[in-house]
């Protein structure tokens, strides 16, 4: 019997450069996809993954996200008032329950894995699961990244990444890993991680996604405060040294990524996202092929 996965780590204090001038005042994090903020997005896969508290890592400039993850009592008295219950129930259930987040800064951004040994009192001795709130994870058959690497979890128990298929000449980009043995359907032992590899060095094309499983060992490891690539505190470093003594496994994620930390990446996902949305992918659909015929 393995030990549930009850808490997670988002990291938002990071100063999304890559978006200006979007991000000047309003986190990355709350950028829209269709009809919500990405962090909401990862928040209901973290939740449709069994998670029952997130704590969120964040940074100076970002108290919006806290206000988006509270009630809004005088929004809902006027939804109420005016008999909108469905809207009023639909912002219920996406709302965490009360000491169901908890909120850290994170007082400089020393890099993620700082920002993830921020939240170790507050995670305390169990494994955790962290998910990179800019990341979207898109399932192929409606199981949720982190539900999938749950459900792997508690076949093998230890650290579990996801990974994705990337072109392979654009390993030098991303976390890669080469595979071990494969334990169960699309879960391997990972043999061996690489920061930013050539194409020619690399063990694989299969980049780590910004999903985790890991053992609260990690922080001992993460405490050392070491440098590393861009004189940041790197968790890949500290996942290196943690796989000396600890199995790490991949789940292969069945779906699309989309980047939201990155333009495009970001368009993507409000195209893919709208595309799939009952409500609005018969309309937009013939607007989008209307756009490009024209443009
Ligand atoms: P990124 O490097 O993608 O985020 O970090 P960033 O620094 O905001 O992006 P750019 O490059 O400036 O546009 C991956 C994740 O780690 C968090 C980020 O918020 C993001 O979710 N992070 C990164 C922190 O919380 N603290 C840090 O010091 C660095």
């Amino acid at each position: 019997m393995v030990t549930p996965i009850r808490k997670a780590i988002l990291p938002v204090a990071g100063l999304g450069t890559r978006f200006l001038p979007a991000t000047k005042a309003v986190p990355k994090e709350m950028l829209t996809v269709v009809d919500r903020p990405v962090v909401q997005h990862v928040v209901d896969e973290a939740r449709a993954a069994g998670i029952e508290h997130i704590v969120f890592v964040t940074g100076r400039n970002k108290g919006v996200i806290e206000d988006h993850f509270d009630r809004q009592y005088e929004l809902e008295d006027t939804l109420l008032e005016r008999g909108k219950s469905q809207m009023l129930e639909m912002l219920r259930q996406e709302t965490m329950g009360p000491g169901a987040t908890s909120f850290t800064r994170q007082q400089l951004p020393l890099g993620l894995g700082h920002a993830v040994w921020c939240a170790r009192d507050i995670i305390g001795n169990e494994p955790f699961a962290l998910l990179l709130p800019d990341m979207l994870h898109k399932p192929t058959n409606g199981k949720g990244c982190l539900a999938q690497m749950v459900d792997a979890y508690a076949k093998t128990g230890g650290n579990h990444i996801a990974v994705y298929e990337v072109p392979p000449e654009q390993t030098d980009q991303y976390g890669i890993v080469g595979l071990g043995t494969e334990v169960a359907d699309g879960v391997h032992k990972i043999a061996s991680m690489v920061e930013k590899p050539k194409k020619d060095v690399a063990p694989s094309n299969l980049a780590i996604s910004g999903r985790y499983i890991l053992q609260p060992e990690i922080f001992e490891l993460l405490a050392t405060q070491e440098r590393g690539a861009g004189n940041e505190i790197q968790l890949t470093d500290s996942m290196l040294k943690l796989a000396q003594r600890q199995d790490f496994y991949s789940v292969t994620f069945d779906g699309a990524i989309y980047d939201c930390g990155s333009k495009l990446g970001f368009l993507m996902a409000n195209v893919a996202y709208a595309l799939a949305n009952p409500e609005i992918s018969d309309t937009f659909r013939p607007e989008l092929d209307a756009l490009l015929a024209k443009n």
